[in-house]
Protein backbone atom coordinates (compact mmCIF):
# COMPACT_ATOMS: atom_id res chain seq x y z
CA UNK A 1 0.00 0.00 0.00
CA UNK A 2 1.17 3.55 -0.70
CA UNK A 3 1.24 6.40 1.77
CA UNK A 4 -1.75 8.60 1.30
CA UNK A 5 0.62 11.68 2.84
CA UNK A 6 4.01 11.16 2.12
CA UNK A 7 5.23 15.16 2.42
CA UNK A 8 7.51 13.68 5.22
CA UNK A 9 9.32 11.21 3.07
CA UNK A 10 9.67 13.40 0.06
CA UNK A 11 10.74 16.86 1.88
CA UNK A 12 13.48 14.27 3.50
CA UNK A 13 14.59 13.25 0.24
CA UNK A 14 14.83 16.76 -1.05
CA UNK A 15 12.09 16.45 -3.28
CA UNK A 16 9.84 19.73 -3.76
CA UNK A 17 6.65 19.57 -1.75
CA UNK A 18 3.00 21.69 -2.69
CA UNK A 19 3.97 22.49 1.39
CA UNK A 20 6.74 21.86 3.94
CA UNK A 21 5.46 18.68 5.94
CA UNK A 22 5.28 19.28 9.92
CA UNK A 23 5.08 17.57 13.66
CA UNK A 24 6.65 18.31 16.60
CA UNK A 25 9.00 16.64 18.94
CA UNK A 26 7.43 14.81 21.99
CA UNK A 27 4.30 15.48 19.85
CA UNK A 28 2.53 12.37 21.71
CA UNK A 29 2.70 13.73 25.65
CA UNK A 30 1.14 15.42 28.16
CA UNK A 31 -0.01 18.18 25.84
CA UNK A 32 -3.27 16.16 25.43
CA UNK A 33 -5.50 15.51 27.94
CA UNK A 34 -6.27 12.51 25.92
CA UNK A 35 -2.71 11.43 26.25
CA UNK A 36 -3.18 11.65 29.81
CA UNK A 37 -6.28 9.57 29.94
CA UNK A 38 -3.91 6.66 28.55
CA UNK A 39 -1.50 7.60 30.94
CA UNK A 40 -3.43 7.32 33.79
CA UNK A 41 -5.10 3.80 32.62
CA UNK A 42 -1.44 2.37 32.48
CA UNK A 43 -0.64 3.18 35.69
CA UNK A 44 2.79 4.60 35.31
CA UNK A 45 4.56 5.60 32.15
CA UNK A 46 7.22 2.66 31.86
CA UNK A 47 3.86 0.66 31.92
CA UNK A 48 2.58 2.66 28.92
CA UNK A 49 5.51 2.58 27.48
CA UNK A 50 5.69 -1.09 27.13
CA UNK A 51 2.20 -1.89 26.71
CA UNK A 52 2.29 -1.66 22.73
CA UNK A 53 -1.61 -1.80 22.53
CA UNK A 54 -2.09 1.64 24.41
CA UNK A 55 1.64 2.85 23.44
CA UNK A 56 -0.03 2.54 19.43
CA UNK A 57 -3.10 4.47 21.19
CA UNK A 58 -1.08 7.23 21.74
CA UNK A 59 1.06 7.56 19.12
CA UNK A 60 -1.73 8.00 16.71
CA UNK A 61 -3.60 10.62 18.82
CA UNK A 62 -1.83 13.44 17.55
CA UNK A 63 -2.28 13.06 13.73
CA UNK A 64 -6.54 12.55 14.99
CA UNK A 65 -5.97 15.13 17.10
CA UNK A 66 -3.36 18.18 15.81
CA UNK A 67 -3.07 17.07 12.22
CA UNK A 68 0.01 16.47 12.09
CA UNK A 69 1.88 14.60 8.91
CA UNK A 70 3.82 11.98 10.92
CA UNK A 71 3.58 9.74 13.62
CA UNK A 72 6.45 8.88 15.96
CA UNK A 73 6.31 5.77 18.13
CA UNK A 74 5.45 6.15 21.45
CA UNK A 75 8.87 4.98 23.55
CA UNK A 76 11.68 6.66 25.19
CA UNK A 77 15.85 6.30 24.09
CA UNK A 78 16.03 4.98 27.80
CA UNK A 79 14.71 1.32 26.32
CA UNK A 80 18.32 0.68 25.22
CA UNK A 81 20.05 0.89 28.44
CA UNK A 82 17.55 -0.95 29.70
CA UNK A 83 17.80 -3.81 26.96
CA UNK A 84 21.41 -3.75 27.86
CA UNK A 85 21.08 -4.80 31.32
CA UNK A 86 20.53 -1.17 33.09
CA UNK A 87 17.37 -0.20 33.93
CA UNK A 88 16.00 3.28 34.83
CA UNK A 89 12.72 4.27 36.75
CA UNK A 90 10.45 7.48 35.67
CA UNK A 91 10.26 9.22 38.80
CA UNK A 92 7.26 11.38 38.58
CA UNK A 93 7.91 15.01 37.94
CA UNK A 94 11.55 14.57 38.49
CA UNK A 95 12.19 12.42 35.25
CA UNK A 96 14.26 9.09 34.77
CA UNK A 97 16.60 7.55 37.37
CA UNK A 98 19.20 4.58 36.82
CA UNK A 99 19.52 2.98 39.88
CA UNK A 100 22.99 1.34 39.27
CA UNK A 101 25.36 3.19 36.44
CA UNK A 102 28.41 2.56 34.81
CA UNK A 103 31.72 4.08 36.26
CA UNK A 104 34.38 1.47 35.73
CA UNK A 105 35.58 -1.08 32.76
CA UNK A 106 34.23 -4.11 34.91
CA UNK A 107 31.04 -2.61 35.23
CA UNK A 108 30.60 -3.19 31.46
CA UNK A 109 30.63 -7.37 32.20
CA UNK A 110 26.84 -6.50 33.56
CA UNK A 111 26.06 -5.28 30.20
CA UNK A 112 24.83 -7.13 26.97
CA UNK A 113 24.44 -5.68 23.32
CA UNK A 114 20.77 -5.36 22.88
CA UNK A 115 18.70 -8.41 21.05
CA UNK A 116 15.84 -6.20 19.77
CA UNK A 117 13.72 -9.44 18.55
CA UNK A 118 13.88 -10.53 22.58
CA UNK A 119 14.58 -7.51 24.78
CA UNK A 120 12.63 -4.95 22.59
CA UNK A 121 9.36 -6.74 21.20
CA UNK A 122 7.25 -4.59 23.07
CA UNK A 123 8.36 -1.66 20.73
CA UNK A 124 8.63 -3.60 17.44
CA UNK A 125 4.96 -4.23 18.40
CA UNK A 126 3.68 -1.69 19.08
CA UNK A 127 5.33 -0.36 15.73
CA UNK A 128 3.09 -2.87 14.06
CA UNK A 129 0.14 -2.28 15.50
CA UNK A 130 0.69 1.18 15.02
CA UNK A 131 1.30 0.54 10.99
CA UNK A 132 -1.78 -1.12 10.82
CA UNK A 133 -4.00 1.34 12.61
CA UNK A 134 -2.37 4.42 10.49
CA UNK A 135 -3.43 2.56 7.60
CA UNK A 136 -0.73 4.68 5.43
CA UNK A 137 -2.48 8.06 6.37
CA UNK A 138 0.83 9.38 7.56
CA UNK A 139 4.42 8.06 7.67
CA UNK A 140 5.60 6.54 11.27
CA UNK A 141 9.12 7.80 12.49
CA UNK A 142 11.19 5.42 14.54
CA UNK A 143 14.08 6.74 16.88
CA UNK A 144 16.65 6.18 18.81
CA UNK A 145 18.82 7.92 21.63
CA UNK A 146 22.13 9.23 19.82
CA UNK A 147 25.15 7.14 21.58
CA UNK A 148 27.31 9.74 23.79
CA UNK A 149 23.38 11.14 25.04
CA UNK A 150 22.53 7.38 25.91
CA UNK A 151 26.41 7.05 27.08
CA UNK A 152 25.24 10.11 29.27
CA UNK A 153 22.01 8.36 31.19
CA UNK A 154 24.21 5.43 31.98
CA UNK A 155 27.18 6.99 33.44
CA UNK A 156 25.53 9.93 35.32
CA UNK A 157 22.23 7.79 36.44
CA UNK A 158 19.81 10.83 36.12
CA UNK A 159 19.14 14.36 33.72
CA UNK A 160 21.84 16.87 34.53
CA UNK A 161 22.67 20.37 33.40
CA UNK A 162 26.06 19.80 33.07
CA UNK A 163 26.53 16.15 32.74
CA UNK A 164 29.69 16.66 34.57
CA UNK A 165 30.00 12.72 35.80
CA UNK A 166 29.77 11.57 32.54
CA UNK A 167 32.20 13.89 31.46
CA UNK A 168 34.90 13.10 34.04
CA UNK A 169 35.00 9.47 32.58
CA UNK A 170 35.82 11.58 28.59
CA UNK A 171 38.58 13.16 31.10
CA UNK A 172 39.77 10.33 32.95
CA UNK A 173 39.15 7.11 31.24
CA UNK A 174 38.92 7.42 27.49
CA UNK A 175 39.13 4.00 27.00
CA UNK A 176 36.11 3.08 28.87
CA UNK A 177 33.88 5.76 27.39
CA UNK A 178 34.98 4.56 23.82
CA UNK A 179 34.21 1.03 24.81
CA UNK A 180 30.65 2.00 26.28
CA UNK A 181 29.93 4.01 23.38
CA UNK A 182 30.63 1.09 21.03
CA UNK A 183 28.26 -0.79 22.93
CA UNK A 184 25.65 1.22 23.02
CA UNK A 185 25.98 1.97 18.79
CA UNK A 186 25.87 -1.72 18.46
CA UNK A 187 22.92 -2.10 20.27
CA UNK A 188 21.43 0.88 18.69
CA UNK A 189 22.25 -0.34 14.64
CA UNK A 190 20.48 -3.49 15.93
CA UNK A 191 17.33 -1.81 17.06
CA UNK A 192 17.06 0.64 14.19
CA UNK A 193 17.09 -2.25 11.84
CA UNK A 194 14.44 -3.63 13.76
CA UNK A 195 12.30 -1.16 14.00
CA UNK A 196 12.44 -0.50 9.86
CA UNK A 197 11.42 -4.50 9.70
CA UNK A 198 8.92 -4.00 11.73
CA UNK A 199 7.47 -0.67 9.63
CA UNK A 200 8.78 2.73 10.33
CA UNK A 201 8.87 4.90 7.39
CA UNK A 202 11.64 7.35 8.83
CA UNK A 203 14.34 7.70 12.11
CA UNK A 204 15.34 10.01 13.79
CA UNK A 205 18.75 10.01 16.09
CA UNK A 206 18.02 12.43 19.22
CA UNK A 207 21.52 13.74 20.58
CA UNK A 208 20.08 16.07 23.41
CA UNK A 209 22.95 16.59 25.15
CA UNK A 210 25.53 17.28 22.48
CA UNK A 211 25.58 20.89 23.61
CA UNK A 212 27.67 19.78 26.64
CA UNK A 213 30.53 18.91 24.47
CA UNK A 214 33.58 20.89 23.22
CA UNK A 215 33.81 20.52 19.10
CA UNK A 216 37.00 18.93 19.82
CA UNK A 217 34.70 16.26 21.89
CA UNK A 218 32.31 16.10 19.68
CA UNK A 219 34.38 14.67 17.10
CA UNK A 220 35.57 12.36 19.27
CA UNK A 221 33.05 11.51 20.91
CA UNK A 222 29.60 11.53 19.28
CA UNK A 223 30.31 11.69 15.38
CA UNK A 224 32.76 8.95 14.70
CA UNK A 225 29.21 6.97 16.07
CA UNK A 226 26.70 8.85 14.63
CA UNK A 227 28.81 8.08 11.84
CA UNK A 228 28.67 4.18 12.25
CA UNK A 229 24.55 4.22 12.42
CA UNK A 230 24.03 6.31 9.30
CA UNK A 231 26.47 4.26 7.20
CA UNK A 232 24.61 1.58 8.61
CA UNK A 233 20.70 2.44 8.11
CA UNK A 234 20.45 2.33 4.26
CA UNK A 235 16.69 1.26 4.18
CA UNK A 236 15.21 4.44 5.35
CA UNK A 237 15.76 8.25 5.67
CA UNK A 238 17.59 9.17 8.73
CA UNK A 239 17.34 12.87 10.67
CA UNK A 240 19.88 13.76 13.22
CA UNK A 241 19.31 16.12 16.04
CA UNK A 242 21.90 17.38 17.80
CA UNK A 243 20.68 19.98 20.31
CA UNK A 244 23.24 22.46 20.72
CA UNK A 245 25.92 21.19 18.85
CA UNK A 246 25.79 24.76 16.67
CA UNK A 247 29.34 24.25 16.36
CA UNK A 248 28.88 20.92 14.59
CA UNK A 249 26.62 21.33 12.26
CA UNK A 250 29.39 21.48 9.30
CA UNK A 251 30.18 17.92 10.01
CA UNK A 252 26.78 16.73 11.08
CA UNK A 253 25.78 17.47 7.44
CA UNK A 254 28.66 15.66 6.26
CA UNK A 255 27.20 12.39 7.73
CA UNK A 256 25.47 10.15 5.42
CA UNK A 257 22.13 11.10 6.75
CA UNK A 258 19.09 12.82 4.73
CA UNK A 259 17.76 15.23 7.69
CA UNK A 260 19.57 17.53 10.06
CA UNK A 261 17.98 19.06 12.66
CA UNK A 262 17.84 22.44 14.48
CA UNK A 263 17.37 23.72 17.51
CA UNK A 264 16.37 27.55 17.84
CA UNK A 265 19.37 28.64 19.01
CA UNK A 266 20.64 27.98 15.19
CA UNK A 267 20.03 30.51 12.73
CA UNK A 268 18.29 29.42 9.69
CA UNK A 269 20.75 31.03 7.09
CA UNK A 270 23.72 30.47 8.27
CA UNK A 271 22.44 26.93 8.69
CA UNK A 272 21.32 26.72 5.11
CA UNK A 273 24.78 28.06 4.09
CA UNK A 274 26.94 24.95 6.69
CA UNK A 275 24.55 22.25 5.13
CA UNK A 276 23.82 23.25 1.52
CA UNK A 277 22.90 19.09 0.21
CA UNK A 278 20.06 18.28 3.56
CA UNK A 279 16.89 18.68 4.30
CA UNK A 280 16.94 21.29 6.93
CA UNK A 281 14.42 19.96 10.55
CA UNK A 282 13.06 22.32 12.90
CA UNK A 283 12.80 25.30 14.54
CA UNK A 284 10.42 27.44 16.42
CA UNK A 285 11.34 28.22 19.90
CA UNK A 286 8.75 25.98 21.92
CA UNK A 287 8.18 28.97 23.85
CA UNK A 288 6.60 30.71 20.88
CA UNK A 289 3.51 28.89 21.77
CA UNK A 290 3.13 30.35 24.94
CA UNK A 291 2.41 33.69 22.79
CA UNK A 292 -1.14 34.77 21.27
CA UNK A 293 -2.18 33.68 18.09
CA UNK A 294 -1.05 36.54 15.90
CA UNK A 295 2.49 36.30 17.39
CA UNK A 296 2.65 32.30 17.12
CA UNK A 297 1.18 33.02 13.06
CA UNK A 298 3.72 35.91 12.69
CA UNK A 299 6.66 33.81 14.06
CA UNK A 300 5.87 31.06 12.45
CA UNK A 301 5.84 32.41 9.25
CA UNK A 302 8.80 34.51 9.58
CA UNK A 303 10.41 31.11 10.38
CA UNK A 304 9.04 29.51 6.93
CA UNK A 305 10.11 32.37 5.06
CA UNK A 306 13.22 31.81 6.29
CA UNK A 307 14.07 27.80 5.13
CA UNK A 308 12.78 29.59 1.62
CA UNK A 309 13.17 27.45 -1.42
CA UNK A 310 15.78 25.08 0.98
CA UNK A 311 13.66 21.48 1.51
CA UNK A 312 12.52 21.20 5.16
CA UNK A 313 10.45 19.81 7.45
CA UNK A 314 8.60 22.47 9.95
CA UNK A 315 8.88 21.79 13.82
CA UNK A 316 10.18 22.62 17.11
CA UNK A 317 13.43 23.27 17.99
CA UNK A 318 13.17 21.02 21.13
CA UNK A 319 10.02 18.91 22.13
CA UNK A 320 6.72 20.40 22.82
CA UNK A 321 6.71 21.57 26.61
CA UNK A 322 3.81 19.54 28.47
CA UNK A 323 1.92 23.02 29.67
CA UNK A 324 1.22 24.01 26.09
CA UNK A 325 -2.09 25.05 25.29
CA UNK A 326 -3.12 22.38 22.57
CA UNK A 327 -4.67 25.03 20.66
CA UNK A 328 -2.09 26.93 20.24
CA UNK A 329 0.07 23.93 19.01
CA UNK A 330 -2.98 23.51 16.23
CA UNK A 331 -2.28 27.28 15.22
CA UNK A 332 1.43 26.59 14.62
CA UNK A 333 0.25 23.55 12.51
CA UNK A 334 -2.32 25.03 10.47
CA UNK A 335 -0.24 27.95 10.01
CA UNK A 336 2.68 25.44 7.89
CA UNK A 337 -0.57 23.66 6.24
CA UNK A 338 -1.81 27.13 4.88
CA UNK A 339 1.38 28.12 3.73
CA UNK A 340 2.83 28.40 -0.14
CA UNK A 341 6.31 28.75 -0.83
CA UNK A 342 6.08 31.45 -3.07
CA UNK A 343 9.60 32.63 -4.14
CA UNK A 344 13.33 31.07 -3.69
O1 LIG B 1 8.20 12.71 20.58
C1 LIG B 1 7.28 11.94 20.88
O2 LIG B 1 6.08 12.30 20.90
C2 LIG B 1 7.59 10.46 21.10
C3 LIG B 1 7.85 10.09 22.43
C4 LIG B 1 9.18 10.41 23.11
C5 LIG B 1 9.30 10.40 24.53
N1 LIG B 1 10.60 10.54 24.86
C6 LIG B 1 8.17 10.21 25.45
C7 LIG B 1 8.31 10.72 26.83
C8 LIG B 1 10.47 10.64 22.61
C9 LIG B 1 10.93 10.81 21.17
C10 LIG B 1 11.36 10.71 23.73
C11 LIG B 1 12.82 10.87 23.60
C12 LIG B 1 13.59 11.25 24.78
N2 LIG B 1 13.50 10.76 26.04
C13 LIG B 1 14.69 12.14 24.74
C14 LIG B 1 15.20 12.83 23.51
C15 LIG B 1 14.36 13.98 23.11
C16 LIG B 1 14.59 15.20 23.95
O3 LIG B 1 13.62 15.67 24.57
O4 LIG B 1 15.71 15.72 23.94
C17 LIG B 1 15.21 12.23 26.04
C18 LIG B 1 16.37 13.08 26.49
C19 LIG B 1 14.45 11.34 26.86
C20 LIG B 1 14.65 11.03 28.28
C21 LIG B 1 13.48 11.43 29.09
N3 LIG B 1 12.25 10.79 29.06
C22 LIG B 1 13.39 12.49 30.01
C23 LIG B 1 14.51 13.46 30.34
C24 LIG B 1 12.09 12.49 30.53
C25 LIG B 1 11.54 13.35 31.65
C26 LIG B 1 11.23 14.71 31.19
C27 LIG B 1 9.75 14.89 31.02
O5 LIG B 1 9.34 15.45 29.99
O6 LIG B 1 9.03 14.51 31.93
C28 LIG B 1 11.39 11.45 29.89
C29 LIG B 1 9.97 11.10 30.10
C30 LIG B 1 9.07 11.11 28.90
N4 LIG B 1 9.37 10.57 27.69
C31 LIG B 1 7.75 11.63 28.85
C32 LIG B 1 7.26 11.38 27.57
C33 LIG B 1 5.89 11.68 27.03
C34 LIG B 1 7.02 12.27 30.03
C35 LIG B 1 6.62 11.20 31.00
C36 LIG B 1 5.17 11.25 31.42
O7 LIG B 1 4.23 11.17 30.59
O8 LIG B 1 4.99 11.34 32.63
Amino acid sequence: MKLQNDLLLRAARGEATSRPPVWLMRQAGRILAEYRAVRQEAGSFINLVSNPELAAEVTIQPVDILGVDAAIIFSDILVIPEAMGLPYEMVEQKGPNFPETIQTESDLARLRIADPEKDLSYVLNAIKITKSRLQERVPLIGFAGAPFTIFCYMTEGKGSKTFSVAKKILYSDPELAHHLLQMITDSTIRYLKAQVNAGVDLVQLFDSWAGVLSPEHYQAYSLPYLKQICDAITEVPVTVFAKGAFFARKSIGELNCSVVGLDWNMDIAESRQLIPGKTLQGNLDPCVLYASYDEIRKQTRSMLEAFGSHPFIANLGHGVYPDTDPDKVRCFIETVREFRATQP
